[in-house]
C-alpha cells in the first residue's frame, strides 16, 4: 500500500479520550456519542455493557459490587466528517474510555499518552475539579489539544464567564466559546451558536424513553435579528449583553493555539438531555487533529540506553510510513478468566496492520504473532482485518508484551513519552506465610508489568513497598495475589507519601565526579531509597517538604516525577 493511500486512511481517524471528574457526566456523554455514531441503539447500553462484562469476569466481581469500572476499553464508531462531501467516507472515531471513579489507577493517566485529543467534561455547577486538573496535567506533557464541554446546564450552574475564568486560572488554557448558554437551570432556554449564528432551543428530554435527535438550529441574522426577541422573549437582551461582554473577555479562535493545547473551544449543553451533544461531536471532529507523527528512539540505543547526559538518537516516525509500528500503553489481565492471558493494548503509529501479520519485537529481538489481534466496538469485539495509525488493537499474550514496548517490521525503534507516574499511596507488603516469599515476588513483578501498581524494593532490608495512584488498586492487588498466586498478603502503612525517580545530572562533570556524588547521595539517604520493578533508583519521601529539602541539598541529582518505560 502506498504512503498516500495510508495517509488518506489516517486523515479520517480521530483518537481521543474523555477526561472529567467523577459524576461530571462522562458515561452519559459517552453513551450519547456512541448513539450518534450508530454504535448503540438505546440509552443505557454502555452501563448495560459494563454489567454484562462483569458477569463473565471473575475477579471483576469486586468491581461489580462496588459499581465501578476498573477497566479501560476502546470504542470505535463512524460519523460523517462535518463539511465533507456527502459521498466522502466517514470519520473513524476511536474513543478510549478512562476509568472515572475517584479510585482510579495509573492506567487512566497512561491512556492519555495514546490519544491525539481530549474532550474535557465539566460539571457546570462545580467548575474544574481536582481529578480534571490532574488529567489535564498529563495532557500537557504532550500538549494534547482539548475541547471543553460544560455539562448540566439544565441545573443551576456557575455563571458562564466564571466557568471560563475557572478553566483559565486552574488549567492555564484560554477558552474560546463556540456556543453560549441562554439561562440555566429551570430558566435554561438553549444555546446560541456563535460561529454559525444559530439558536438551539432546549427541550427537557431527561424523561424520554427513546433518544430523539435534537432539533436543527434556527438560523438568525446575528443577535439584532428581531426573531431573537420572538424566540427568547426577555432573555434576548440578556444574551446580547453577555455576548458583548464576552467579546472583550475571550480571545478569537486560533487553530494553531488549539493544536498546541493552549486554547480550548468550549461548548455548553446537557448530556442527559442530549442537548448540545451533536454540536459538540461535530465541532470536535472538525477541529481535532488526525493521528500525529511520533518521536522514537532508534538503533542500538533502544537496547542499550546511552549513559545519562549523552545524546539519544531519535527519529520522527511518520503516520504514513509503509512499515507498521505501534506501542503498548496498557495491559489488561484476565479479560478471559479461562485462559489467564493478558491483553496488550497497542496504539498503531504508522503503516498498515493486516490480519495474520507478524511483527518484530525489538526488546526481545524476535518476531511475534499478531494473528488474534482484536478491535473493540461498543458491544462486541472483532478480529482485526486491517488497521492504521490512531487505531487501537488488543493483542492477547502471556507476558511477551509490557507497557512501553514498541512493535515494528524489523527496525529497532522505541516510542518515547509512555511514562510511569509517581504513585501517591504507599504500603508495605506483609506476608502471612514466610514460605510464600518467592510467589509474592513473582506476583508483584507480574502485576507491576501490567502497570497498575509499582513495586519498590527498599535498599535497606529489601522489603517490598507497593505504590499506587488509586486506593482501589490495592484491593485489586490483594485479591489477585490470593487468587492467582495463592499468596495471602496484607498491607502496613508507611511513612511515604510521594516518590521521585533519581538519576545523576552529568552535564559538565567527569564520570568520576558523577559516580562520587551519586554514591554520597545513596549513603546519606539509604532508608528512603528503593529500586523499582525495572531496577531504577527511586527516592520515597514522607512529604513534599522533605522532598524539597533533599532536592536542595543534592543539586547534582535529578528528581523526576515520571519515568519513561525502558
Ligand atoms: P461520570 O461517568 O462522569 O461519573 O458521570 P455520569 O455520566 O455517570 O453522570 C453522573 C450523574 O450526573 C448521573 O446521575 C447522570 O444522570 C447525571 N447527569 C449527566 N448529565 C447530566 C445533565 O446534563 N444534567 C443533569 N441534571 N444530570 C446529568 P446519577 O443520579 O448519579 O445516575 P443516574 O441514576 O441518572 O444513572
Amino acid at each position: 500500500m502506498s504512503t498516500t493511500d495510508i495517509a488518506t486512511k489516517v486523515q479520517r481517524r480521530r483518537t481521543f479520550a474523555i477526561v472529567s471528574h467523577p459524576d461530571a457526566g462522562k458515561t452519559t456523554l459517552t453513551e450519547k456519542l456512541l448513539f450518534f455514531g450508530g454504535a448503540i441503539q438505546t440509552a443505557g447500553a454502555v452501563r448495560a455493557r459494563r454489567a454484562s462484562r462483569h458477569a463473565v469476569s471473575d475477579w471483576m466481581k469486586m468491581e461489580q459490587e462496588r459499581g465501578i469500572s476498573v477497566t479501560t476499553s476502546v470504542m470505535t464508531f463512524h460519523y460523517p466528517i462535518p463539511g465533507a462531501p456527502k459521498d466522502a467516507p466517514p470519520a473513524e472515531v476511536n474513543l478510549l474510555d478512562t476509568p472515572g471513579h475517584a479510585d482510579f489507577g495509573e492506567d487512566t493517566y497512561r491512556v492519555l499518552t495514546a490519544v491525539d485529543a481530549a474532550l474535557m467534561v465539566i460539571d457546570g455547577a462545580k467548575g474544574v475539579e481536582s481529578r480534571t486538573e490532574k488529567l489535564i496535567e498529563i495532557c500537557r506533557l504532550r500538549d494534547t489539544p482539548v475541547v471543553t464541554f460544560v455539562n448540566k446546564l439544565d441545573r443551576e450552574c456557575m455563571e458562564p464567564l466564571e466557568v471560563l475564568d475557572d478553566v483559565e486560572s486552574k488549567l492555564g488554557i484560554a477558552c474560546v466559546p463556540m456556543t453560549w448558554p441562554i439561562g440555566m437551570g429551570k430558566g435554561f432556554r438553549g444555546v446560541y451558536d456563535l460561529a454559525h449564528r444559530r439558536l438551539f432551543l432546549f427541550k427537557d428530554m431527561s424523561g424520554a424513553k427513546d433518544e430523539r435527535m435534537p432539533a436543527e438550529g434556527i438560523p438568525v441574522d446575528g443577535l439584532d435579528d428581531p426573531r431573537v426577541d420572538e424566540l427568547l422573549g426577555d432573555r434576548a437582551d440578556e444574551l446580547r449583553e453577555q455576548i458583548e461582554l464576552l467579546e472583550g473577555a475571550a480571545p478569537a479562535y486560533d487553530h494553531e493555539l488549539f493544536l498546541a493545547g493552549k486554547q480550548s473551544p468550549l461548548l455548553f449543553g446537557s448530556a442527559m438531555n442530549n442537548f448540545g451533544v451533536r454540536e459538540l461531536l461535530e465541532t470536535f471532529l472538525r477541529l481535532a487533529p488526525p493521528p500525529q507523527s511520533r518521536e522514537a528512539i532508534t538503533g542500538q540505543a533502544v537496547l542499550d540506553p546511552p549513559p545519562p547526559g549523552e545524546p539519544v538518537p531519535t527519529r520522527v516516525v511518520d503516520v504514513a510510513e509503509e512499515a507498521f509500528s505501534g506501542f503498548v500503553f496498557k495491559i489488561q489481565a484476565n479479560m478471559d478468566p479461562k485462559h489467564r492471558d493478558r491483553m496488550a493494548f497497542l496504539r498503531i503509529c504508522s503503516g498498515r496492520f493486516d490480519r495474520g501479520m507478524k511483527a518484530f519485537h525489538p526488546r526481545l529481538g524476535r518476531e511475534i504473532n499478531l494473528g488474534n489481534a482484536t478491535m473493540f466496538f461498543a458491544q462486541s469485539r472483532e478480529i482485526v482485518e486491517e488497521a492504521y495509525a490512531g487505531d487501537i488493537i488488543g493483542i492477547p499474550n502471556h507476558g511477551t508484551l509490557k507497557i512501553g514496548d514498541t512493535l515494528t517490521q524489523g527496525e529497532l525503534l522505541r516510542f518515547t513519552g509512555i511514562p510511569s507516574f509517581a504513585p501517591e499511596i504507599f504500603r508495605r507488603v506483609v506476608l502471612k506465610s514466610p514460605l510464600k516469599a518467592k510467589a509474592l515476588a513473582k506476583g508483584l513483578t507480574q502485576l507491576a508489568e501490567e502497570g497498575a501498581i509499582q513495586v519498590f524494593k527498599m535498599l535497606l532490608g529489601g522489603e517490598f513497598v507497593v505504590g499506587v495512584v488509586g486506593q482501589l488498586q490495592l484491593e485489586v492487588m490483594k485479591h489477585r495475589l490470593l487468587h492467582e498466586y495463592s499468596v495471602e498478603a496484607d498491607y502496613e502503612a508507611t511513612d511515604f507519601n510521594t516518590t521521585r525517580w533519581v538519576s545523576p545530572l552529568s552535564e559538565g562533570r567527569s564520570k568520576d565526579e558523577v559516580r562520587k556524588s551519586m554514591d554520597k547521595f545513596i549513603r546519606r539517604n539509604e532508608p528512603n531509597l528503593a529500586r523499582d520493578g525495572h531496577g531504577d533508583l527511586a527516592y520515597l519521601a514522607p512529604n513534599r517538604w522533605n522532598l524539597q529539602k533533599v532536592e536542595e541539598r543534592f543539586p547534582e541529582v535529578r528528581f523526576s516525577g515520571t519515568r519513561e518505560h525502558t
